[in-house]
């Protein structure tokens, strides 16, 4: 019996599972993301928990058929390079050929994002449909298109990365993580409205957000629900842009289905009535027809699943 480790690599948390080979998910482990000591510790980070989660269950290291891993960051998919992760600090970062070196095993690297979309795809929220398009509303903005069932990487692996899509004005603009001005994540991300919430408050608005200690995207969403016209106008602001730009991505591939995952989208139906508005508001009738704006179901094991699922369906 084979089986297949997927892994989920996050600024703060590595996330590893042990999958059959029908994509059921059998078993987790969680450890640490040693950034602080550069992409050598977090390597061998991902290394040792592989082997741990493996050591720990009833199967051998003998039956693992490959691994596939998930990272944030423009990648060099068919080279299992990660070119610049800005979360985790890795540069040029060999991944693929680093981690089949210390396994010995075939090993997948891909986009967190896309892989959690391939996961809700396969398994969650995008079930049964061939093309759909997701987000993860976290400390950026990711994104994964499955168009056929597959993931679009595109010719380098630079598709999909649907939080760097400029889309603020540029009299609004504030400079993103890539270096660029006006990306869907300096406003649709968790940093993005804690940002927001803070600029507010140093600005004096009147909001209740000033008696809040270390703001949080939840605190901002919380007090947006209980009235706060501040926060209301953050949140709005946030699920505008979010909305506004499905509209772009319909018009170019005409998904099925937006799933929406990541803590942000936690806010739930207020958050996602605000992003249907802004989409049905800015995509032309006729890409409108039969599309869906959904929360992803997998919640944080859409990661893990999505990347054994590299190997699986490799
Ligand atoms: C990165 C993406 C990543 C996303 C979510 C963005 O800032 O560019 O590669 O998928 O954050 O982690
Ligand atoms: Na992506
Ligand atoms: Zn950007």
């Amino acid at each position: 019996e084979k089986i297949v480790v997927g892994v989920d690599i996050g600024g703060t948390t590595i996330k590893v599972g042990i999958c059959s080979m029908e994509g059921a998910l059998l078993h987790t482990y969680e450890g640490a993301t040693e950034v602080e000591k550069g992409s050598d510790a977090v390597c061998a980070n991902i290394a040792d928990y592989a082997k741990l989660i493996v050591e720990q269950s009833p199967f051998t290291w003998e039956q693992v058929e490959g691994v596939g891993i998930g990272i944030a960051g423009f990648l060099d998919i068919p080279n299992g390079i990660v070119k610049k992760s800005v979360n985790l600090y890795f540069d040029n970062v060999p991944l693929k050929s680093i981690l089949e070196e210390k396994l010995g095993k075939k090993v997948l690297v891909n986009n967190d994002a896309n892989v959690a979309a391939l996961g809700e795809a396969w398994a969650g929220a995008g079930r049964g449909i061939s093309d759909c398009v997701c987000y993860t509303l976290g400390t950026g903005v990711g994104g994964g298109v499955i168009i056929n069932g597959k993931i679009v990487e595109g010719f380098a692996g630079m598709a999909g990365e649907l939080g760097h899509i400029p889309i603020v004005p540029d009299l609004e603009a504030i400079q993103c993580g890539c270096g660029k001005m006006g990306c869907l994540e300096t406003v649709s991300s968790a940093t993005g409205i804690i940002r927001m919430a803070k600029d507010a408050v140093e600005r004096g608005d009147r909001t209740s957000l000033s008696f809040v200690e270390n703001i949080m995207a939840k605190d901002v969403v919380d007090a947006a629900k209980a009235g706060d016209e501040v926060a209301a106008r953050i949140v709005a602001r946030a699920a505008h842009y979010l909305g506004k730009s499905m509209a772009t991505v319909s018009v170019v591939l005409n998904p099925q289905r937006f799933i929406i995952g990541g803590g942000v989208s936690k806010a739930g139906e207020f958050l996602f009535e605000q992003i249907r508005e802004a989409f049905k508001k800015a995509a032309p009738e006729m890409a409108q027809e039969g599309v869906e704006i959904v929360p992803a179901i997998l919640g944080n094991d859409a990661g893990v699943v999505g990347a054994a699922g590299l190997i699986i369906r490799a």
